[in-house]
């Protein structure tokens, strides 16, 4: 098949064009003609006006876009395929054909992708008051993809990786973003098409707005405590890494080489917590007047993010100057915050401040206008003396007081993460920081779920960070090594763990140690080596100390008999949490009695789960962390060559297979990994199959800064190769050197090695250039 993606200066490889987002122009006759045979379906943006047979075997196509657009939305597709057709009637009364397309022996796979569709415009229409604006909705899924999706008007093209699925073959988080995504591009029909930027450094006025908008909705249709707990986690694990090295830019950068490698985490995560901090400002209804005002103000027109913030400003009458400096500012502010209790007056102040640490080009930086949400709960019952409030913390340093309070209290902070910043340990006046008790107390009662899973999230942290350290001191861990567990922590996680009257998903994400992403950052030179040994120290031992509580919470959830497969949220939960406890139970010693149940668990769960992939692969990544001599090595084999069998090609499942080979928690992995790059099945020009080896290896960080940088090394050749066929891939596995000055001194002068040779490299593209440019400099 043949497809275009003209995002974000691809048209002028078409034809000549002023190709630029504020061009606007009618595209009133596209033309498409082609072999009937091979290419029997031809598609392009808006309505088909015409078609007909050419003779000589060829027919064509015409089709007709009523509205402006620029280039960069235009698209054509090609090919011979199949699809799902439904329909949607709006609430003025259109109706609305809507078809998925992929290839014909994937059709099977695309009723999710439609019925979320259906679901993302009749959300639109309820929270936004924003109706499709066509008779016709086209989605194409291509496997030969660089990104994820992309929002051409009416005619929009996906990675299959985010259109298809059946219950055999995508994971319950595959469904979820499948959701998502196919929301994010219906979404951007108002926010990005009717709406455009003007230039492209104003991209987050469309990205951080419909990534914003995609959140809202999978938290309006699902949890949202969950969804609020999974993006943060996104925000922390990428975005505060990319703001902590040499790429950082603030969320309308200045300047580019190449624009593509502006599709960054910044630009679309941190973009939507900006967006989401207007709505924690103005309040909800505010937040729908303001941009209801902004599409009324700007439908048709290519704008700024200063539009955006002035009929926010303006529909609610507050004043958003300050708020400017989201845009302008690079980095992660650091909070803290400091609190005392006057007992004789019944009044506890908290003091809040803010600093940035200086990022590339800006030294300096000015106070952020930041919505801090708090609420204050009593210290001894734990009950809710406070509400959520919004302070609106301005100046460097800011009192908040709150009175009639006739006992002492804890005060929850950053509620809902009401911000894209780093809380540094409260201060409380006659105590040092928050000690594991007031965090134990918050992970127990904070009454903010988002609130009450960061403290237990915080506990671990410690817990993690400390045992590293040790581990350092010592010269090294040893291995199968346990840590000695503090009782607060201890006691947080088996009360989650018997706890049933939570949200199976809450649970399974507060069972979980933060990621080394996220741990990695609080040190100040990132450990590769003690730090994954002491996050597996740790995990080892709560396995040990909650074996049994585990492996009856692992029984307990397992399918109900006879029940037939659903996604749903309850179902979610249950395996999520399911596999949760079993990868408790798989990080035990290989060769105790535990270890051995262990195993025979995650076989018998691998045998017994072919029609789900969530169980599948959950059982499957448990037998690919065994190493070779391990008792369990001959099971992990025999996952291995039944996985691949059982995949029978499917690209998308093959994807898995390499990918969780490529993550392993095994020593010796980038032998495998240079192995699986062998494989019949390794490609490197298909995309999603590159970065299920290669960029998902260099994110594996005790692997991949093994001492002695033969990773690195590997990985330099790699980008060497790929830059030649794919410069967009190529320039984003050059972003695994990025934080060569948080490593210690060797590493960072073997990865500086790689970046300056790959810079240096005749015929290198503009793309990967520009990256190795940033980071040395
Ligand atoms: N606009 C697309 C989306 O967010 C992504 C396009 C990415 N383009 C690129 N050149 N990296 O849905
Ligand atoms: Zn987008």
């Amino acid at each position: 098949m043949f497809c275009t993606q003209c995002e974000a200066e691809g048209f002028r490889r078409i034809t000549y064009y002023y190709d630029r987002p504020d061009v606007m122009a009618t595209f009133s006759r596209v033309r498409l003609e082609a072999g009937k045979e091979s290419y029997p379906v031809l598609l392009s943006n808006g309505n088909k006006l015409e078609h007909g047979d050419c003779g000589g075997g060829r027919h064509f196509a015409v089709w007709e876009d009523p509205y402006p657009k620029p280039s960069y939305l235009f698209a054509l597709v090609a090919g011979d395929l199949g699809k799902v057709s439904g329909t949607f009637q709006t609430a003025s009364g259109r109706q609305v054909e809507l078809n998925v397309y992929s290839e014909k022996e994937n059709v099977d796979q695309c009723d999710h992708a439609l019925a979320s569709l259906i679901k993302s415009m009749q959300w639109d229409e309820e929270r936004f008051g924003l109706e499709y604006d066509l008779s016709l909705y086209n989605i194409v899924a291509v496997n030969d993809f660089n990104m994820g999706a992309m929002e051409n008007k009416g005619l929009n093209i996906f990675n299959t990786a985010l259109t298809l699925a059946k219950p055999s073959t995508a994971t319950d988080d595959n469904y979820e973003r499948i959701e998502s995504v196919i929301g994010h591009e219906y979404f951007h029909n108002w926010s990005g098409n009717r709406v455009t930027c003007r230039d492209w450094f104003q991209l987050t006025l469309k990205e951080g707005l419909t990534v914003f908008r995609d959140q809202e909705f999978s938290s309006d249709v699902g949890s949202r405590p969950v969804v609020r707990i999974e993006n943060v986690k996104s925000v922390r694990g990428r975005q505060f890494i990319e703001d902590a090295g040499p790429m950082s830019h603030p969320i309308r950068p200045e300047s580019y080489i190449a624009m593509d490698n502006f599709y960054t985490s910044t630009v679309y995560e941190k973009g939507a917590e900006v967006i989401r901090m207007y709505m924690t400002l103005v309040g909800k209804d505010g937040f729908r007047r303001g941009l209801t005002e902004y599409f009324k103000r700007h439908d048709g027109a290519a704008v700024t993010c200063d539009d955006f913030r002035a009929a926010m400003a303006d529909a609610n009458g507050v004043d958003l100057a300050q708020f400017e400096r989201w845009y302008t500012q690079a980095g992660t502010p650091v909070l803290t915050a400091a609190g005392a209790y006057d007992a004789a007056a019944g009044v506890y102040s908290l003091t809040l401040s803010q600093a940035c640490p200086p990022t590339p080009g800006q030294a300096a930086k000015e106070p952020f206008h930041i919505p801090v949400v708090v609420g204050l709960l009593d210290a001894e019952s734990g009950a809710e003396v406070v509400a959520s409030r919004t302070l609106e913390l301005r100046e460097a340093s800011q009192t908040f007081t709150f009175d009639g309070l006739p006992a002492p209290v804890v005060p929850s902070i950053l509620r809902g993460f009401s911000a894209p910043v780093k809380l540094a340990p409260v201060k409380l006046v006659h105590e040092p920081a928050l000690t594991d008790d007031t965090l134990a107390f918050l992970a127990a009662h904070d009454t903010d779920a988002f609130n009450r899973w960061e403290a237990g999230q915080a506990l671990g942290a410690k817990l993690v960070l400390d045992t590293a350290s040790a581990f350092a001191a010592a010269g090294g861990a040893k291995p199968d090594a346990a840590v000695e567990l503090p009782a607060p922590f201890l006691a947080a996680f088996r009360s989650t763990l018997s706890d049933a009257s939570l949200d199976p998903s809450l649970r399974a994400y507060a069972l979980v140690l933060p990621p080394l992403s996220e741990l990695s950052q609080a040190m100040a030179v990132i450990d590769p080596t003690n730090l994954p040994a002491a996050r597996r120290a740790v995990r080892r031992s709560l396995a040990l100390a909650c074996e049994q509580e585990l492996v009856a919470l692992y029984d307990s959830l397992a399918p109900p008999p006879g029940a037939p497969f659903s996604v749903d949220g309850a179902e979610i939960g249950r395996r999520r949490l399911r596999n949760c406890a079993l990868g408790y139970l798989c990080s035990l010693p290989d060769g105790s009695p535990g270890g051995r149940d262990a195993v025979a668990r995650a076989k018998a769960q691998f045998d017994a789960s072919a029609g789900c992939m969530t169980d599948r692969l959950a059982a499957f990544s448990c037998l690919v962390g065994k190493p070779d001599d391990s008792p369990a090595a001959a099971e992990r084999a025999a996952a291995v060559a039944a996985f691949h069998e059982a995949a029978g090609g499917d690209a998308l499942v093959v994807n898995k297979w390499f990918m969780t080979q490529a993550t392993a928690d095994r020593a010796g992995l980038l032998d495998d990994v240079k192995a699986l790059v062998q494989h019949p099945d390794f490609s490197w020009t298909n995309p999603n199959r590159l970065r299920s080896v290669v960029s998902a290896f260099a994110s594996s960080m005790e692997h991949f800064h093994a001492p002695g940088g033969a990773a690195y090394a590997w990985l330099g050749d790699a980008i060497e190769k790929v830059d030649k066929i794919n410069p967009q891939v190529a320039s984003r596995l050059a972003g695994a050197f990025a934080l060569h000055k948080r490593y210690d001194a060797e590493r960072g002068e073997l990865m500086r090695a790689q970046l300056s040779r790959i810079k240096a490299l005749p015929g290198l593209s503009k793309d990967t250039f520009e990256v190795c440019a940033r980071s040395l400099a």
